[in-house]
Formats: C-alpha cells, structure tokens, sequence
C-alpha cells in the first residue's frame, strides 16, 4: 500500500511526524510512524529543560533515544530546539543578563555537539516574534537584542557545519504581521552573511482557517535562496467531530501538502504528534482535538486519504 514516505520521497520530499519518548513505548504508534514517515520531530527531549536542567549538566539520554528509534527505521531527525523562551530551565531565565550570551552559546555549542551527524535540520531559533511581527523580549533578547539570532546561527553552525539551520515560528504561514517580521529578519540575516538555511512554518491550524496565502508566503521565503518546511502540522477541530469537520480537514490538509509540493525549496511536511490519541491539542486547547491524520483508534482519518491524493 501507498505510505505517505514512499509518496513524499518520490517528490523528493519528507513526511514527518513528532515523537516523544512516551510514544515509543506505544506499538500502534510506532509502527505507524515507522511506517508513514521519514522524519522525527522530537516532541520534547531535545528542548533546554531536557537537555542542560542544571548549569553545565546535561543530559541527551532521551533525545538519543529518539535518534536512534528514527536510525532503526531509516528516518531522518528534525532537531527541536536549541533556543526557546519556552520549556526553558528557571535557572537560565534567571540569570544575570552578563552571563546569559556566554550559556547559550555553551548550550548550543554542546548539544549541537552531541547530534553532530545525527540531525538533518536544528530549529536553533523557536518562536523568536510576538504576533505584531516585533521579537519576544525575553532573556536572550534582553541580554543581547536581536543579534542573539545571528550568535545563535552562528554557534550552532560552527558546532554542526552539516546542519541545516532553521528558524520556527507560528502563525507566520500566511503573510501577515508576524511573517512580515520574519521576513525582514531573514532578509537582515542573509545580507549579513548569517547561516540560515530555513525558515520552519509550524502550521497549528483550525479547520477551515488555512490562510489562503500560505504558497505564496512560502515562496517569497523561498525566493530569499531559503528552504521552507511545514514543520508541526495539525489542525484542530472543536469537539466533538462531525462529518463535515472531518471532511474540512480532509480539505485542508490537501491544501497544505499541495501548496508545500508547489514550492520546489519546501522540503517536507511533518505533522505533529502520529494520532489523535496522543495529540498536544487535547491537552493545550481545551474543547478541541482531532488535529491529525489517525484517529484515536489509530485509524487512517479522510485528511489522511486526501494527503495521500495530494501527494
Ligand atoms: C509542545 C509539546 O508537544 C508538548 O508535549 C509540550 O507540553 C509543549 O510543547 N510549538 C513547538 C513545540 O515548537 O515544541 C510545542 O510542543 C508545540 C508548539
């Protein structure tokens, strides 16, 4: 039978999915994905709370335990994260702000490190704007504004050469406020030489609210000589499900596979979480769920039909 890999791959993209280190434990979960899909997403175990909860000691074990799930099923990884305001260790929020360059460069520097020759790509920047397009004033801004973005870049690829190097954001797959900033900070990246090498459009949608100017959003993204890649897709609907619902996602997940196979630099989709059961969606936006291609019986959904169609 068709696989959503073997599809993605004869487009000479990815398909890709998040795991964490609960979902391994799940065989309908990891048979799916080591079927399905060609890329892993670690959910949680590479972020800063995971990997360096105190200063200077750190701990890969449970990312490493994903890379080497994704190895045993010829799946490539996706790093996630190394710079975040979120699941950030109170330890590094707290400190004085002379100090703060010098430990995320080690942070980055070390972890990097670890997965050099591991990752395919790094989010080394992760929700770095506010929706009105300006940077989140948090620690790392605070203590060296916006050129923490191109430290960072450059630690990380001066750590792993091999990488490709992200920024990931939300809400900045239509054209907009907050993917204007982007924009203009891709742009002010570049023109300084910056190693950037990708721009990572999470794509957290509400059935039936896909912006109508994802492609063209992508595209100019592409056009700045970056990849693009569709990096957490789900798309949630207020419970419980209908048929039409159910349908509209169908639609949009269409869309958004469509759109990403129109831009020759989208490298690949992958979808966050394997299955409705396990889906961050329940937990984090109360009344919705239902946000993925499988069902909470690990069953094929009609936006996993319509993916197949499109690609
Ligand atoms: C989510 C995880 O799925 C949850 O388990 C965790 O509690 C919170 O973070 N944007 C991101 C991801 O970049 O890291 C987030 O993952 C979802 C939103």
């Amino acid at each position: 039978a068709a696989t959503l890999r073997g599809l993605a791959e004869a487009k000479g993209r990815y398909f890709g999915t998040a795991l964490t280190r609960g979902d391994l434990g799940n065989g309908s979960e990891t048979s799916i994905a080591g079927t399905q899909f060609d890329m892993v997403t670690p959910g949680n175990e590479m972020k800063w709370d995971t990997t360096e909860p105190s200063n200077g000691g750190y701990n890969f074990g449970p990312g490493d335990q994903i890379v080497s799930f994704a190895q045993s099923h010829s799946m490539r990884v996706r790093g996630h994260n190394l710079v975040w305001h979120a699941q950030l260790p109170g330890w590094v929020s707290g400190l004085p702000l002379n100090q703060v360059q010098g430990v995320m460069e080690s942070h980055i520097t070390t972890e990097a490190t670890h997965y050099h020759g591991k990752v395919y790509a790094w989010d080394v920047v992760n929700e770095p704007f506010n929706e009105d397009g300006t940077l989140r004033h948090d620690v790392f801004y605070n203590a060296m504004g916006t050129n923490y973005i191109a430290d960072a870049l450059r630690t990380a690829h001066a750590a792993d050469p091999d990488a490709k190097l992200y920024l990931n954001d939300y809400n900045i797959e239509g054209q907009n406020a907050k993917s204007n900033g982007m924009y203009s900070l891709a742009q002010s990246l570049l023109s300084q030489g910056v190693p950037l090498n990708g721009i990572g459009l999470e794509s957290h949608f509400i059935v039936g609210q896909v912006p109508s100017s994802l492609q063209a959003n992508m595209q100019r993204f592409a056009a700045l000589g970056l990849d693009v890649a569709i990096t957490e897709l789900d798309d949630r609907i207020q419970l419980p499900a209908s048929s039409s619902t159910l349908q509209q996602q169908a639609t949009d997940y269409g869309t958004v596979v469509r759109a990403c196979l129109a831009v020759s630099r989208c490298v690949g989709v992958s979808q966050w979480g394997v299955d409705d059961g396990h889906s961050w969606i329940n937990g984090t936006f109360p009344g919705y769920g239902a946000a993925t291609m499988y069902d909470g019986n690990y069953q094929p959904k009609p936006a996993y039909n319509a993916t197949v169609t499109a690609l």
